[in-house]
């Protein structure tokens, strides 16, 4: 009887892959991977390269992987495209660890076939990235087999007993396709994965992004409904998507099937129930925080309640996201909080006719006291967080963000 239930259940999982053909299939996973984030220039081409990426130790662009035989893969056999995916062998060398191969090499033989069907069957387009900007020895690819002999440890994807089917699709999706841990994966001195505390966050480009291990979601308010419409959508009542996330969720989350969304979330959350949709209540003290912060009230009615209401409710969704319920001010972490009323957020298109508004800067109009104030005020309030951030801890975000020139104009 329960083999039955079973086979039932596997028929309804290869439902989906069954009716496509394989490169319908290479290209659904090419999304779930997000190949085409890091393989497309700002208006270049879309997976022809020439996107730059700044590491520690210089900048490096990605490269052409349109079919093109003189520039893109069109010389890789499936062999060729495996051993670049699963162990970052490129025809020319070693590749550096932006390409996530420290992630997709989980990804299953299957996936990587119906992957490279796509792949070959795409438009070739002639482009050359340009060349590397690394310092020494960075830029000598052959210490590469050095750095992967040291820090890739290419363990299987755990895959836990007692969990969901659900929960190992889920798993599959977050540290193979989806790479999430490239980016919210600390990672030590090398630039390595630290493989002890996956998925606890990290800062990178001046985001912090954020633990997303279950106790962490769960604490700031996520639940299934919540992750559901911010991956969807880009924002939801606990927050929006944005830095590097609102790329995430712009060419990859929000295509994913509702199934492998669900998969994800139930992963994420560590949750195999689907009953719990309410969203979390407010908590903290707005009262108090008053109080407590008296300038930094004022200054959140005279700055912030314009657009994120008086009392943090918001406006409406489309236009910016409440603060009574904000995961980052909630959040242990008080980084991005910091960083947004630093550096504002750009406006974000989601596509033709849906785009997000930005937010201003304020890092003229408050100084370092002010908006410790602000950002205490708002903890306080609706976070009930108990440690208060001090004018030196803004003082050094605000530093670190103009070195890695994050307060320019632009912003
Ligand atoms: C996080 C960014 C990122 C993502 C996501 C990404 N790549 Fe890459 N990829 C790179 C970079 C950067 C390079 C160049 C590395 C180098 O030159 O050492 C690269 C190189 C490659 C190469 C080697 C090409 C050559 O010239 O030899 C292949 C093949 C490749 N990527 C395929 C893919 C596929 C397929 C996907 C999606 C499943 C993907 N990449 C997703 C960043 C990325
Ligand atoms: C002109 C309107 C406007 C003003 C004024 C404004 N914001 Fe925002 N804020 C936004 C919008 C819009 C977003 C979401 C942008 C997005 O979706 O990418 C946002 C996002 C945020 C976020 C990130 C929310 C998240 O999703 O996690 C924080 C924190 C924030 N604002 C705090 C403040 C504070 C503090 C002030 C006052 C010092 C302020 N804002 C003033 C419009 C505004
Ligand atoms: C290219 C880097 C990058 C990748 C890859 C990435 N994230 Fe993020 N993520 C971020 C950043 C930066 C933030 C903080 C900004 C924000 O809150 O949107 C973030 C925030 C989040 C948040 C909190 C959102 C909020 O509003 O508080 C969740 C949940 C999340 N990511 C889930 C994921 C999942 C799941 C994946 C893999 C499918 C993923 N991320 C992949 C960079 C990334």
């Amino acid at each position: 009887m329960s083999r039955l239930i079973l086979v039932v259940l596997c028929i309804l999982c290869v439902d989906i892959a069954a009716a496509q053909t394989p490169i319908d299939k290479g290209r659904y996973l090419a999304t779930a991977a997000d190949c085409v984030a890091c393989h497309t220039a700002v208006n270049g081409r879309p997976m022809t390269g020439g996107r730059p990426f700044h590491t520690p130790f210089g900048k490096l662009y990605s490269t052409n992987i349109t079919p093109d035989k003189k520039t893109g893969i069109g010389n890789y056999t499936l062999e060729d495209f495996t051993a670049s995916m699963r162990r970052g062998m490129g025809m020319h060398g070693n590749l550096y660890p932006a390409m996530p191969y420290t992630s997709y090499y989980r990804i299953s033989d299957e996936d990587i076939a119906a992957l490279y069907a796509y792949f070959m069957q795409l438009p070739a387009v002639e482009y050359v990235a340009p060349e590397n900007d690394l310092i020494f020895p960075a830029n000598l690819r052959f210490g590469l087999k050095a750095w992967n002999w040291v820090f890739f440890d290419r363990q299987p994807l755990q895959q836990e007993a007692g969990k969901s089917p659900d929960w190992q699709r889920g798993n599959y999706l977050v540290n193979a396709l989806g790479h999430c841990g490239e980016c919210h994966t600390p990672r030590n001195f090398a630039y390595a994965l630290k493989r002890d505390t996956p998925l606890a966050g990290n800062v990178l480009e001046g985001w912090d992004a954020v633990d997303i291990r279950p106790q962490a979601l769960r604490r700031q308010g996520w639940d299934r409904a919540s992750l559901r419409t911010l991956f969807r959508t880009g924002v939801s009542e606990q927050g929006a998507a944005f830095g590097e996330m609102f790329s995430v969720v712009k060419h990859s989350l929000r295509h994913l099937s509702d199934s492998d969304l669900d998969a994800m979330i139930t992963y994420l959350l560590d949750d195999d129930e689907t009953a719990n949709e309410t969203l979390a209540q407010t908590i903290g003290d707005p009262q108090g925080a008053a109080e407590q912060y008296p300038q930094g009230r004022a200054d959140y009615v005279a700055y912030c309640a314009g657009c994120h209401g008086r009392e943090g409710t918001g406006i409406t969704l489309a236009f910016a996201p409440p603060m009574h319920r904000n995961a980052g001010v909630r959040g242990e972490n008080p980084y991005n909080t910091i960083a947004v009323v630093l550096r504002g957020l750009p406006v974000q298109r989601m596509s033709r006719t849906n785009a997000r508004a930005g937010m201003p800067s304020f890092a003229k109009e408050l100084n370092n006291a002010r908006i410790a104030g602000v950002v205490n005020f708002m903890r306080t309030a609706w976070g009930a967080s108990g440690t208060a951030v001090t004018e030196d801890q803004i003082a050094n975000i605000r530093e670190d963000l103009r070195e890695h020139g994050f307060l320019g104009e632009h912003q």
